[in-house]
């Protein structure tokens, strides 16, 4: 396997193994064949796809004001780019589940000393300490549990109302008091607001009374124990899914044809996920493809693209068109966060505002040019005021991202820089009709 976990206590690992396999799902097949069709339906331009959340969900974060705003920001980015666009937003986050990382190297050395790198806290803890880098099997059973009170939670949330797009939050613009289109994000959310109003009053009643807010949830399926004791035959069903999220995804660095992970990822029925960077050639896509959606099913295969704003330009292009030429479906997302990361001169690891949005105006300009579809966008993000992205009309510098950097793997974009994200991603949309 690549990314391996070595556990060394065996014992324990059998345990937590048998323990999770006779844990309820987190989530149910019916559940992840809904998000497939919805995706089908976005790989066609009837949908938009939101994906965002944090790179490196912790275990702290399952509390409720974290999950609370990471829910808020995800439902406002939506309901603008429901707007702009006229589609339902497809929305999938990265939580209740987003725990465990791949790494470039497998150990880390500090003073001279070595330890196994963390790798996400399904499988260790980021102290740098022996007894904290042990790949700990515990940790398994409580990431299952702690992702399910999550989705617990988000659950109850939206069950009672918390995506209704009366509540004040979603009409209040002061992120966006230093940008310079402050008057046209406020003329947009106008519209937004006489809309909502002549519908509610069309139907009668508030618009949220009528459609229950979907959301799904994902993450990178990376440690395969803890995958595949959580993968089950529902009855009534035919095959076998992967009941700890709803559409877990295959990383850059695990999606190796002969690999373990597009093995296990061949042998479930959930819409699932692959990352997508530079090194992927055509040959090998469509190789890829075939293996992991052999029926062509619609929705099964999202392609999480990841080339940089440099590249973008020059390798979408022949990607699409090997696909298109095999004759082999696929919902392209656009995930302009990993291949923008840079290193500042002080070492921090960032991303720019204006190279994230780069990307995805370039994205939507190959696919316009290829008569496909761009479906959605991946973003690494946050509800909270963090600085960990340079720019945006916050205008954050490298200055700035000493101040309040929380991120432990990859950096995110804040509150402001997402919905300002969403607007100029909605204002796109809009234009395309
Ligand atoms: C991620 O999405 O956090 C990640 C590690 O991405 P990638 O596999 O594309 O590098
Ligand atoms: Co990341």
């Amino acid at each position: 396997m690549q990314q391996p976990v070595e556990y060394d206590d065996a014992i324990g690992l059998a345990a937590a193994l048998a323990t999770l396999r006779r844990m309820p799902p987190i989530v149910t097949s019916w559940e992840t064949e809904r998000l497939k069709g919805q995706l089908a339906e976005a790989s066609r331009g009837e949908r938009f796809v939101l994906q965002g959340g944090d790179c490196n969900e912790r275990f702290v974060d399952c509390e409720s004001p974290v999950i609370d705003a990471k829910l808020k920001i995800l439902l406002m980015m939506s309901a603008v780019l429901t707007y702009g666009s006229g589609r339902p937003v497809v929305r999938i986050g990265r939580i209740a589940g987003q725990y465990a990382k791949p790494r470039s190297e497998n150990s880390e050395t500090r003073d001279g000393v070595t330890l196994p790198a963390y790798r996400g806290d399904l499988v260790n803890r980021i102290e740098f300490t022996p007894d904290a880098r042990r790949p700990d099997p515990a940790r398994l059973v409580e990431g299952y549990t702690r992702a399910a009170l999550t989705l617990n939670f988000i659950r109850g949330l939206l069950a009672g109302g918390f995506g209704d797009v009366h509540h004040p939050e979603v009409w209040d613009l002061s992120w966006a008091s230093q940008s310079t289109r402050a008057a046209e994000y406020r003329a947009l959310l106008d519209q937004m607001r006489a809309s909502v109003r002549f519908l509610d009053a069309t139907v009668g009643r508030p618009l949220h009374e009528l459609a229950a807010v979907d959301f799904f949830c994902s993450h990178e399926g990376l440690n395969l124990d803890y995958e595949s004791a959580a993968t089950e035959r529902p009855p009534l069903r035919d095959g076998w899914y992967d009941l700890s999220t709803h559409m877990p995804w295959v990383g850059e660095r695990t999606r190796q044809l002969d690999g373990a992970h597009v093995e296990f990822f061949r042998g479930i029925r959930n819409p699932i996920g692959v990352k997508v960077g530079p090194a992927m050639g055509p040959e090998e896509l469509v190789a890829l493809a075939t293996a992991l959606d052999p029926d062509r099913e619609p929705g099964r295969l999202t392609l999480i693209v990841r080339l940089g704003a440099k590249q973008v330009a020059a390798r979408l292009p022949v990607l699409v068109e090997a696909l298109r030429g095999a004759g082999r479906p696929a919902v392209w997302i656009c995930d302009p966060m990993h291949g923008n990361t840079f290193k500042t001169a002080d070492g921090i690891k960032t991303r720019h505002f204006d190279d994230i949005l780069a990307e995805v105006d370039q994205s939507f300009a190959v696919h316009a040019a290829a008569g496909s579809v761009l479906a959605g966008v991946h973003f690494e993000l946050t509800g909270r005021d963090v600085t960990e992205v340079l720019g945006g009309s916050c205008g954050l510098t490298e200055r700035d991202l000493h101040r309040n950097y929380e991120s432990d793997v990859d950096p995110r974009l804040n509150y402001a820089q997402a919905l300002e994200m969403a607007f100029l991603i909605a204002e796109r949309l809009g234009r395309r009709g």
